[in-house]
């Protein structure tokens, strides 16, 4: 399967799946269309291809995997959301269209994103699963990467580090926090759906995460300068104008160019183990750090 493939494959799984589960309330069909505004405006859907490779490395895909993908989608939209909020980024493009508060209002945006992070975890909870000790683990690794020890402490450093000038160590703190962690729960759920427990292999599949979870950020801090707004699908130089602490502005485009790249490496070396199997992984990880928006 090529790349074009795999994500064709992925993104019409997790969409389905999405899709099935957001029913329609109807007392409040304007903070549904917010949330499905939100995840059917055309994300990447980078984090529910990682799930799925995962998966397929140990040959199986099942339910747990799908309710995995879409749940990490949903806390990944809704981090978006707020991420965009004048409180925050203060950004009125994401993905080539308004930004959830401009289409809507600011107090719909918030809701929206409340919604579908509890949404997420509705989706990993479902009585329908059959497993209840992995649903568990999925739901702990979850909160875990999503909240107060992952992304949310990763956005609060980022806002507190406006102006600053932070160190490498500090920055690449903040990195893991703010995105490599929900990366990292992508790949780590993927086994972990598939009864994966504390493996080598988990391991190996750890190391993967890690370095690619931060490259993810490396490269969103240098397409923000070398991309242009109509690919990015946002804002060009938004980093820039915010005055954020980034890998270009602390290294040079150039060097924060190199780091990327020995994260890839090391991304690479982590997974070789697994030969063949693992050729949708390769992919992906050459994806992350080729990529343009
Ligand atoms: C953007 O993530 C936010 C970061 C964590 C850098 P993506 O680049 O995966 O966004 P979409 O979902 O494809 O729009
Ligand atoms: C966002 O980082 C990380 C999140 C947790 C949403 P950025 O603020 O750099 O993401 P973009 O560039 O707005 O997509
Ligand atoms: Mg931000
Ligand atoms: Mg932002
Ligand atoms: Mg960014």
């Amino acid at each position: 399967m090529t790349l074009d493939d795999f994500s064709q494959f992925a993104r019409r799984r997790v969409d389905h799946y999405l899709t099935q589960h957001l029913d329609q309330y109807a007392p409040a069909a304007h903070l549904q269309e917010a949330m499905a505004y939100s995840l059917f405006n055309g994300g990447k859907r980078v984090r529910p291809m990682l799930t799925y490779a995962v998966a397929s490395l140990f040959d199986e895909i099942n339910e747990l995997t799908d309710a995995s993908a879409a749940a990490i989608e949903s806390i990944h939209a809704y981090s978006l959301i707020h991420d965009d909020l004048p409180a925050m980024d203060d950004d009125d493009l994401r993905r080539g269209k308004p930004t959830c508060h401009v289409q809507y209002d600011e107090a719909t945006a918030i809701l929206a994103g409340d919604a579908l992070q509890t949404f997420a975890f509705e989706l990993l909870s479902h009585s329908q699963h059959t497993n209840a000790n992995v649903q568990l683990q999925l739901i702990q690794e979850l909160i875990h990467a999503s909240g107060r020890h992952g992304m949310v402490t990763g956005q609060m450093i980022d806002l507190i580090s406006v102006g600053q000038n932070i160190d490498k160590d500090a920055l690449q703190q903040m990195h893991q926090h703010k995105t490599g962690a929900l990366i990292r729960a992508s790949i780590r759920m993927g086994a972990i759906s598939v009864g994966i427990q504390n493996s080598e292999k988990m391991q190996q599949l750890d190391q993967y995460a890690n370095a690619i979870g931060l490259a993810f950020q490396v490269q969103d801090d240098i397409i923000d300068i070398t991309s242009d707004t109509k690919t990015l699908g946002k804002n060009q130089f938004s980093d820039e104008q915010a005055n954020k602490p980034t890998y270009p502005k602390l290294l040079g485009l150039k060097e924060a160019q190199a780091f990327a790249n020995s994260l890839h490496q090391q991304a690479l070396n982590a997974i070789s183990p697994f030969g063949k199997s693992a050729q949708p992984l390769v992919e992906l990880a050459n994806y992350i750090i080729g990529r343009n928006h």
